[in-house]
């Protein structure tokens, strides 16, 4: 079955090559249909009702390559079940959209950051795309957790044998080690205080310059530099700092 797949597939590709008369080899590029292409994503996907919809919210949406901002986009239902699957569709896809991602937008439609993308090659294959996105965890506390703890905090707490001020930012101990917890070096604040960014240390170090005034051995204000990121930890802040896991 297979190996006649792949013969069937070899001689598709023959004619193919045969059509192109200067001998170059084109990708394959269907006509887009005047209504627009539609993708369906299917995927089954945890945490995803903790994002606080409508400030920022989970999508598919359509993007060109040059910018940040959605073009068309349609919300992720959250599923009965958590991981239960379920399949998106957007309709409408026009010329200007080169990839297709899952993924989480603010209120002005830019995109916070992305789970999984389908790419311009499979966009212009066809005019109806199916893909399937797997299994994936879009908690807002486990993506604050890979893209930012793990992603750079890490290699100073806790990744090591030590960790900076005492502080584990590392997966198993995170959590238990800022939500609530007197803060070591900016008196009388909490490291996150739920609810209240501005009287969160984190938070602070973070967006301000308090980690140059107050004299701290490292400004932290490099760390994150991507604006949406950053909205996304206070809101996670805001809206009561919950371990989605
Ligand atoms: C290059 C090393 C380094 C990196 C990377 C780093 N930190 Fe720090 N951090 C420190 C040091 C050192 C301190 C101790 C404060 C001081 O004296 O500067 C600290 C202190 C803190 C504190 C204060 C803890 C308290 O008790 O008040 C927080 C919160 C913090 N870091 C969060 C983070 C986060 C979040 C990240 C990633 C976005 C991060 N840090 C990345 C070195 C680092």
């Amino acid at each position: 079955m297979m190996k006649k797949s792949i013969i069937f597939a070899s001689v598709i590709g023959l004619v193919g090559l045969q059509a192109c008369d200067d001998g170059r080899l084109y990708e394959q590029k269907t006509a887009i249909a005047p209504e627009g292409r539609t993708v369906k994503l299917t995927a089954r996907l945890t945490g995803i009702a903790s994002w606080p919809d409508p400030s920022m919210y989970v999508v598919v949406a359509g993007f060109n390559d040059d910018s940040d901002y959605a073009l068309i986009n349609k919300s992720v239902p959250t599923p009965l079940m958590e991981g239960e699957e379920i399949t998106v569709q957007l309709a409408g896809i026009k010329e200007n959209v080169t990839r297709v991602e899952l993924c989480v937008i603010n209120r002005l439609r830019r995109r916070i950051l992305s789970f999984y993308t389908i790419d311009d090659a499979k966009l212009t294959a066809s005019n109806d795309i199916e893909a399937d996105a797997g299994t994936l965890n879009v908690g807002m506390y486990h993506t604050i957790q890979e893209r930012v703890f793990n992603a750079t905090c890490v290699n100073c707490h806790g990744a090591a044998t030590s960790a900076a001020a005492g502080l584990y930012l590392t997966v198993e101990k995170s959590h238990a080690a800022i939500v609530g917890i007197p803060s070591k070096k900016l008196e009388g604040m909490n490291i996150v205080e739920p609810g209240d960014a501005a009287k969160s240390a984190l938070y602070e170090a973070l967006s301000t310059d308090v980690s140059i005034t107050d004299a701290w051995h490292y400004n932290h204000t490099a760390e994150v530099v991507d604006e949406g990121i950053l909205a996304m930890i206070r809101q996670w802040i805001t809206q009561g700092a919950k371990k989605d896991e």
